[in-house]
């Protein structure tokens, strides 16, 4: 699954030629908030005719929609663009598990009309907008969201409706009410299995910021992150990427349990080493990239 994912402006003819040659695993053309009311068919317009001419050829990046929250606008974009046959549509605003199941029905219909195979295109929720959609993230635990690859989550839209002046403590980390919202996100996103993406690191200028906060989500089980430009893709590459000490210490932990079949336990370097640790090993190795 994709490390990084970056927003393009769809009404934008500039940047969408400039993200087809941008090394993202995935992209996300939007049709949100960063485009204009006014622009919004001219955008829809654009993000279907890039998914008709899909530059995929070029690269290997998967090619994603942000709709609109689910209304009238949103029924608009999907009938647009999913005849391109898009990845993934990503859901902002998503408010728990039935708005999953509302967009996975609307992409039923679409997927038979336009003669997809049924289930193809997948859903990113961005699942933590709204205090009713914190509030909901519990109900992912019960849920059976076959189309959900992944959830992500983000701390503007949520400071806006909390009437919050910031988002930010005074060290500059991410308040509690977001930190809250974060972990009850990655903890839903692991129990139904799906993909835990980190949130967008808004100063595109300063990458050394971007790094240490992907580093630090990576070693916290997200597996991936949203980009607002391109300069952040390959930052984001190296932080959600195994290393090669941690590759190589992954392989030494599968061999050491290969050396004792049977055994749950085993030591390695002094440390004690169990089942838990060879799980994590495996999805280490599962990470990484040829
Ligand atoms: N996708 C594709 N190309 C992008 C890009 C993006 N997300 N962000 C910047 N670029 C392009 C610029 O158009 C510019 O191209 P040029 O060299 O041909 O002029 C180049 O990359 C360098 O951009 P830069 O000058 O550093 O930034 P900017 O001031 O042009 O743009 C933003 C800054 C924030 C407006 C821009 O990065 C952006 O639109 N990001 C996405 C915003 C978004 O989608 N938000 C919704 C999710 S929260
Ligand atoms: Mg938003």
């Amino acid at each position: 699954m994709p490390r990084s994912w970056l927003f393009v402006p769809a009404d934008s003819a500039k940047k969408l030629a400039r993200a087809a040659q941008s090394e993202a695993d995935a992209l996300i053309l939007d049709l949100e908030d960063s485009v204009a009311p006014a622009s919004k068919p001219e955008a829809r317009h654009a993000a279907r005719e890039f998914l008709g001419s899909r530059p995929r050829d070029l690269r290997r990046a998967q090619i994603w929609v942000r709709i609109n929250p689910l209304g009238p606008l949103a029924f608009e974009d999907l009938a647009a663009v999913v005849r391109g046959d898009p990845d993934g549509i990503v859901l902002p605003k998503a408010e728990g598990p039935a708005d999953i199941e509302r967009l996975g029905h609307a992409l039923d219909a679409l997927e038979a009309r336009e003669s997809l195979a049924a289930g193809s295109v997948r859903i990113l929720a961005i699942a933590t907008e709204t205090p009713r959609a914190a509030l909901r993230l519990p109900q992912f635990a019960n849920a059976a969201l076959p189309r959900l690859a992944g959830l992500t989550w983000g701390a503007e839209d949520l400071s806006a409706a909390l009437g919050a002046s910031t988002n930010r403590d005074a060290a500059g980390h991410f308040a509690q009410p977001y930190l809250w919202a974060r972990t009850a996100m990655l903890m839903a996103a692991k129990t139904l299995g799906v993909e835990a993406i980190e949130t967008l690191h808004a100063d595109f200028r300063d990458l050394e910021g971007l790094a240490a906060t992907s580093r630090a989500a990576a070693a916290e089980g997200f597996t991936g992150r949203l980009a607002i430009h391109p300069d952040q893709v390959g930052p984001i590459h190296l932080a959600f990427q195994p290393s090669g000490a941690e590759l190589e210490f992954a392989r030494r932990v599968i061999a050491a349990f290969e050396a004792a079949p049977g055994a749950g336990v085993v030591g390695l370097d002094g440390r004690m080493l169990d089942i838990p640790h060879l799980k994590q090993a495996r999805a280490v190795i599962e990470r990484a990239r040829p």
